[in-house]
């Protein structure tokens, strides 16, 4: 047993950052931004907090799926900009909707969404969880540096959810680490400790851009090849291919590579809101259900990667 999805829900700010106006922030430009990333404009936070719109969209998600938040077995939320270390979002939003079932947060970065149906399918294969609610929410514009023109032009805000049931429709799942700190990292707080004496720590957003494009690049299409080849599936059975929407060029790269897969299957919403880490899988899922764009019976690979540096894909029958 593993799961179908019963609904998708979402919640992006209303207000919208074009790269004209970042251009105001730091030296860049919107020719630099729209041909390195395919980003023209970013959903940000002005007065929402991660938590509150990790309860939009999950109020969203439970509309459009009919189920009630008193009928949650379980509530995951995946996030690196969440309220508060503690509590974790998911206890926030386990208040706000009126849900009275087990709440925990998952870090992977921006891999975590598929990290969380993962770990959605493990719960309901052990048959004592049959309604789980799954939410990748971030408030990036919290945690990027915006003095750093490398980081803070590619990042936006943003949740989307879904409510899962019982089903057969996760069909499999291919999950990659190679630890380390190196290309990627976000730190903690740095602390007040008068006994400490070791490295500071920065919180925001640190990466090395072209090390991260690099792996992404190889990574994507290695690991939805992979997934395809254990669950005996051919690349022109894909119907389509949700990637983490960090950058149009690296999900064009993983599209020549796998070349059994049209490119126009692969689905984009990045134009529009920019990387938004844990959040980016559901919401463009969660858009294209709108769309009208899947049709039961669909072979849905979704794709993602992260720090980590993480590397995932999972295979779901609509
Ligand atoms: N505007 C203008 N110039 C910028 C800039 C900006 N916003 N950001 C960086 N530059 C400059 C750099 O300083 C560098 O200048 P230099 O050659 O004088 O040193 C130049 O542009 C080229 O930088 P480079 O890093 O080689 O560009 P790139 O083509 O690799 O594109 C990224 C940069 C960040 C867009 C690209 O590397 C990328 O998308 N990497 C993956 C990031 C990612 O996916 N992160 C999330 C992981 S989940």
């Amino acid at each position: 047993m593993s799961f179908q999805i019963l609904g998708t829900g979402r919640y992006v700010p209303e207000h919208v950052v074009t790269n004209d106006d970042l251009a105001k922030l730091v030296d860049t430009s919107d020719e630099w931004i729209t041909t390195r990333t395919g980003i023209k404009t970013r959903h940000i936070a002005t007065d929402e907090t991660a938590s509150q719109m990790a309860a939009e969209a999950a109020r969203d998600a439970l509309a459009r799926s009919g189920v009630r938040a008193e009928e949650l077995d379980l509530i995951l939320c995946a996030t690196v900009s969440g309220d508060y270390i503690v509590p974790g979002l998911a206890c926030l939003v386990q208040r706000e909707i009126g849900a009275s079932c087990p709440a925990f947060d998952l870090n992977a970065a921006c891999s975590a969404f598929l990290f969380l149906l993962e770990t959605a399918a493990a719960y309901i294969s052990t048959g004592r969880y049959d309604k789980v609610l799954v939410i990748g929410a971030e408030q990036m514009s919290r945690v990027v540096d915006w003095t750093d023109r490398s980081t803070c032009i590619l990042f936006g805000d943003g949740a989307g959810a879904m409510v899962l049931g019982k089903g057969d429709n996760y069909l499999g799942s291919h999950l990659t680490v190679r630890g380390g700190d190196e290309v990627l990292r976000m730190d903690t707080l740095p602390g007040i400790s008068p006994f400490y004496t070791g490295p500071k720590s920065h919180p925001y957003v640190q990466m090395n851009g072209s090390e991260t494009y690099k792996f992404a690049t190889r990574a994507v299409p290695g690991e939805i090849g992979a997934l395809l080849e254990q669950c005996g599936v051919e690349q022109s059975q894909v119907d389509w291919v949700i990637c983490h929407q960090a950058n149009r060029r690296i999900i064009e790269a993983a599209a020549r590579r796998l070349k059994g897969i049209p490119s126009e299957k692969f689905l984009m919403n990045i134009q529009e809101y920019g990387n938004t880490s844990a959040a980016s899988i559901p919401l463009l899922v969660d858009e294209c259900c709108r769309k009208g764009l899947f049709h039961e019976g669909d072979l849905i690979v979704m794709a993602a990667f992260g720090g980590g540096l993480s590397s995932t894909a999972c295979l779901v029958r609509w």
